[in-house]
């Protein structure tokens, strides 16, 4: 049977074997997914081992996404961009790399109705997370795209690396623009401490989506700040998992899942 993996540390409470689970009993597909704990200073070692017994593909979670870009032999250009690889890909002796982070959060946005065409979007974090979802935002032309973050310089950072592709600016979270945000994302790691990013509530006072990366059993505290602030909708980050893992098993298998049965699985098995 065709093998396949996500690797991480931690790695026990992925949801990642559930949802290709899923995935390929829906498809039809034979193939075996599990989720692998690497030793931190051993990555390179574990994605070896595991293409030697025949590993044909892999997911690539926390804290491993830039050593991954640094260890295959060739990256897609959403990788190159991004500066960090989620899928690797192992084909005819070759280990690829690819990121489907940021179209997983795109196609999430979309399912759920939010389109970003020249809207004007907010995105607070400047980390991993962001770098790895700016360009497939810009891919989607929005109107602007503000990276606002607690520390000012790795915003402007960011900005400056992806302005090529289109209207990008970076500030810190003081210093966001004063205007009306149709999408705000959270792509910081601040709900995963229960804290939200310390932007002024004006910044949702024109109704927009607010978006949190993160998902769990309970609302996010962004989500809740978002919502008390009067937030027309408020989204997490479990359909973007469920959607950045079918471009995965797209790329390994060249048949795309329909994600709403997972969808529905996963949030069901939250509770
Ligand atoms: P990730 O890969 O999840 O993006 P990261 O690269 O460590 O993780 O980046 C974490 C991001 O969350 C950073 O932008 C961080 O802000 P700083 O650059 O100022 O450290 C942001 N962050 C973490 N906790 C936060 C909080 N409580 N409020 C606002 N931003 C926070």
């Amino acid at each position: 049977m065709d093998q396949y993996a996500v690797f991480g540390n931690p790695i026990a409470h992925s949801k990642s074997p559930f949802i290709h689970k899923m995935f390929a009993e829906q498809t039809g597909q034979s193939l075996h997914y599990a989720a692998i704990l690497s030793p931190l200073d051993g990555f390179a070692e574990s994605v070896s081992t595991f293409i030697a017994s025949g590993g044909r593909g892999a997911n690539v979670t926390v804290p491993f996404k830039e050593q991954a870009f640094k260890l295959v032999e060739q990256l897609s250009p959403a990788a190159r961009q991004a500066g960090s690889v989620n899928t690797l890909i192992y084909q005819d002796g070759k280990l690829l790399g690819d990121n489907t982070d940021g179209i997983g959060l795109v196609k999430d946005l979309l399912f759920n109705g939010v389109g970003l065409k020249d809207k004007a979007v907010l995105i607070l974090g400047a980390g991993g997370a962001t770098r790895g979802v700016v360009l497939p935002i810009l891919k989607q032309q929005p109107g602007m795209l503000h990276i606002a973050n607690r520390t000012a310089a790795k915003a402007e950072e960011l900005a400056r690396h992806f302005c090529q592709f289109g209207p990008v600016t970076g500030s810190g979270l003081e210093a966001i623009p004063p205007m009306a945000f149709d999408v705000v994302i959270n792509a910081s790691s601040s709900s995963l401490s229960g804290e939200s990013p310390d932007i002024a509530s004006s910044y949702i006072a024109n109704q927009p989506v607010c978006y949190d990366m993160v998902y769990g059993k309970e609302i996010t505290a962004f989500n809740n700040w978002c919502a008390a602030q009067g937030a027309g909708l408020t989204l997490d980050g479990l359909g973007m998992l469920v959607e950045q893992a079918a471009q995965s098993f797209y790329l390994w298998r060249g048949i795309m899942p329909d994600t709403q049965p997972v969808r529905q699985a996963l949030r069901m098995s939250l509770s």
